[in-house]
């Protein structure tokens, strides 16, 4: 099974080989899309505690009555937050906030 040598150009192999790499991408592409289609609650986690606990510690959110009233108000409160933090967040990474808040602190608390 020696390649060198014995004649074979391998010429033919690089299609296979450029194939095997358009292939390998969509694969990632699709693994790398998925995620950003449900919201991530994990991901949210560590956004919230890299860029939002330097002025509240999570209590804020058992405040009675909390502020926000429903989850789209929620998610217009952690949307205007990032803004005003200039945290360049994308509606992927709101998302996962609102999520995430939602879960650990707002649940059967919201209209
Ligand atoms: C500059 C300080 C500061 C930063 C940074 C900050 N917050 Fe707040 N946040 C506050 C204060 C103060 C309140 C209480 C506001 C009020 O009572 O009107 C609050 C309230 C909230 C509430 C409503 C809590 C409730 O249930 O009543 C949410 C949700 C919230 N913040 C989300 C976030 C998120 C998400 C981030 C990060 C992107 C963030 N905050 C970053 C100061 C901050």
């Amino acid at each position: 099974m020696s390649r060198d040598g014995a004649g074979v150009p391998d010429v033919p192999m690089r299609p296979l080989v450029r194939g095997g790499a358009v292939a390998l991408a969509a694969v990632l592409g699709a693994l790398c899309a998925a995620p950003a289609q449900a919201a991530d609650a994990a991901r949210g986690s560590l956004l919230y505690d890299n860029n939002c606990v330097v002025c509240h510690t999570p209590k804020v959110h058992h405040r009675e009555p909390p502020l926000p009233i429903d989850v789209a108000d929620l998610r217009r409160i952690v949307a205007s937050w990032a803004r005003e933090q200039k945290l360049g967040w994308t509606d992927d990474d709101v998302s996962d906030v609102v999520e995430y808040l939602y879960q650990t602190h707002y649940t059967g608390r919201l209209r």
